[in-house]
């Protein structure tokens, strides 16, 4: 027996390649035990550890694996040639079950070679686990940042990534792990693209993500939406817009109206546009009873050139359903309302826009700058309230500061506006009115609608509560 074992570590050991295994090996297999217990037991969130637990640690087990079977073989090769020069040996081991010797350096051996195999199937699958999971796909390359943020604060901040961005089945699968070597690739190399480009042409078609949870004909009646904003005036006045979005639907009754008409399962809108899908070409329209119409735009020398053709579906109005990038506007008016910000500071709307609007090489160059441009401001224009109100003040400098790090990302060149929101119609020709647009016409002559009322009822623009009482009691 004792024989036995020492011919079996001799193989491990006399060869410096099955000793080099060995040693890695079971260094590697003890460190996966341990972090892996780590990992269980411990609150740790860092996506090294599980890179270094599911990932790396495995891949030096295995070589370790492998570099003792060499050795064991070149171990054995040398023992033959041995014997070819005298010693007579069986060539192959024979292997006597009544034996208690051989028994019991078969279950040794067996035993180990099952616990190796189940360590490396644990990890095997936990760090499938791992690289699904938002952890990963959000925080372990920093080149995510942008994407992870605006992702957090999203009513989808609790759906995975995963299940947007891959499909279901092997085949998604493993294209997904291949595309994922890709930017591993591209991220050593240091050759990705800052900012990372949107639209995303492989994403999962929204029919098999979206409409898991959100059923398209359930949409129905109008959705009413108070936008509260603040004036740049010296009080910061608070104004109210209440649009009447004509959300419609109503498929199940066979008829289809207002802004979800386009992804009624009876019918198809396609479109032809630019790779950004923000300058669009030409709009075919595929209705219930078969009849189509085809929209075109008098394409003008310089235009982008039509290299992306598509389905409508959701997420061509809402292209930011779980990124969502505020704009400046957007997000100083939110705080104001909230009261994060304080209203009664003079002028902070417009001092605040003016200092996350300017250029900054850097989070922190940013943080320096703002907490300068507003210090300051109240300084010169306001030396008895910065005096007095330093608190409020300094409240602000940090409320300001996280907006602007929150949304713009110097070093992935994101900045305000670079992910514009479809829903809706910043500028004259982004969201809706890239196709409501009267630059389009069909062959019988007939245009896409752009009246205001198609889409929704402006019961107040930007008016004050007064104003607004005022129209209600008339
Ligand atoms: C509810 C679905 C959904 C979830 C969950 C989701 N995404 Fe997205 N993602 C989208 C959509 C929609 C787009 C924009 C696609 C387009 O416009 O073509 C997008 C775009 C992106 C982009 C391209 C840049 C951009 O903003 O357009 C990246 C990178 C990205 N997602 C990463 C992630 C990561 C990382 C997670 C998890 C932390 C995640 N996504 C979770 C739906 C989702
Ligand atoms: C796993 C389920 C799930 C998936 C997948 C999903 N959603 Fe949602 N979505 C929700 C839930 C739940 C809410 C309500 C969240 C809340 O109000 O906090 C919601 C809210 C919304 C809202 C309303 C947001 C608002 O501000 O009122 C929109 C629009 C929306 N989802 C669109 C989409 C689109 C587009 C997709 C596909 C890219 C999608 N959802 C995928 C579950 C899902
Ligand atoms: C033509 C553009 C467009 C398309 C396509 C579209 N939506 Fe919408 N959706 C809107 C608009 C506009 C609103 C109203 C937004 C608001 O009220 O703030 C809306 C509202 C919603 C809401 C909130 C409804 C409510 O009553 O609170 C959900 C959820 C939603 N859409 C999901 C989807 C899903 C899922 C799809 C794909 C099957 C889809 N939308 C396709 C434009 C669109
Ligand atoms: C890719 C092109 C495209 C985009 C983007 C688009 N639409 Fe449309 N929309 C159309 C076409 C085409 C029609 C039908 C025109 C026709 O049949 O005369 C239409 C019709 C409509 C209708 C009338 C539906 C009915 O009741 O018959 C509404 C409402 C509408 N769109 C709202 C929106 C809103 C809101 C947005 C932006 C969030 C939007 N659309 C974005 C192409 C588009
Ligand atoms: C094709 C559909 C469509 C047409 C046509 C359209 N809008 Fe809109 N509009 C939208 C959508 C969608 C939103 C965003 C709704 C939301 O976020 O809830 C919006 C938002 C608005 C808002 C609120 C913006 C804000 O955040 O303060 C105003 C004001 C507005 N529209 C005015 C107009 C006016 C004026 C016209 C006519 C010249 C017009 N719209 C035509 C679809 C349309």
């Amino acid at each position: 027996m004792k024989e036995r074992y020492r011919g079996f570590l001799a193989s491990l050991t006399r060869s410096p390649i099955g000793m080099f295994g060995t040693m890695l090996a079971g260094a590697a297999g003890f460190m996966m035990i341990t972090l892996f217990v780590y990992d269980v037991i411990g609150e740790s969130e860092s996506p090294y550890l599980g890179i270094i637990t599911y990932m790396v640690l495995p891949t030096v087990f295995v070589i370790g694996l492998v570099l003792i079977v060499i050795g064991i073989r070149r171990q054995t090769k040398r023992r033959l040639e041995a014997q070819a020069s005298g010693e007579i040996a069986p060539e192959f081991p024979v292997i006597d079950l009544n034996d208690d010797r051989v028994r019991t350096w078969l279950l040794t051996a067996g035993g180990f070679g099952a616990a190796a195999a189940v360590l490396l199937a644990t990890s095997t699958i936990k760090g499938v686990e791992y690289v699904d999971s938002n952890e990963f796909c959000g925080t372990a390359c920093h080149v995510m940042e942008p994407e992870w943020t605006a992702y957090q604060r999203s009513p989808h901040a609790r759906v995975h990534c995963v299940d947007c961005h891959v499909g279901g089945g092997a085949s998604n699968f493993i294209q997904a792990k291949l595309s994922g070597v890709r930017q591993v690739i591209a991220l050593t190399t240091n050759s990705y693209n800052r900012p990372i480009p949107t639209p995303v042409h492989n994403l999962r078609p929204a029919r098999t993500t979206c409409n898991e949870c959100h059923w398209p004909t359930r949409f129905h009646g109008d959705r009413t939406r108070v936008i509260t904003r603040f004036r740049s005036d010296s009080a910061n006045t608070e104004t109210q817009t209440i649009i009447v979005n004509n959300v419609g639907g109503g498929q199940e009754a066979g008829v289809s109206v207002g802004v979800h008409w386009h992804v009624d399962p009876n019918l198809e809108v396609h479109y032809r546009s630019d790779e950004s899908r923000e300058f669009v070409h030409e709009i075919e329209t595929i209705y219930p009873d078969g009849s189509h119409k085809i929209f075109r735009r008098q394409v003008a020398e310089g235009d982008p050139p039509a290299e992306s053709e598509r389905t409508m579906d959701c997420i061509d109005c809402h292209n930011r359903p779980t990124h969502v990038y505020l704009l400046p506007e957007e997000a100083v008016d939110g705080v104001l309302r909230l009261g994060v910000l304080s209203r009664d500071l003079p002028f902070i709307r417009r001092e605040g826009l003016a200092a996350i609007t300017a250029d900054y090489a850097s989070h922190d160059e940013a943080r320096e700058g703002i907490a300068s441009h507003i210090s300051g401001f109240y300084a010169d224009s306001f030396p008895a309230l910065a005096a007095d109100r330093t608190h409020a003040i300094d409240e602000a400098i940090a409320t300001l500061q996280e907006i602007f790090v929150t949304n713009v990302f110097p070093q992935m060149n994101v900045t305000w506006g670079t992910y514009s929101d479809h829903l809706g119609h910043s500028g004259m020709a982004g969201g809706c009115f890239r196709c409501h647009n009267v630059a389009f016409e069909a062959e019988d002559g007939s245009k896409i609608s752009a009246d205001c009322e198609l889409c929704h009822q402006i019961v107040a623009y930007e008016r004050t509560a007064d104003e607004i009482e005022l129209v209600v009691e008339e």
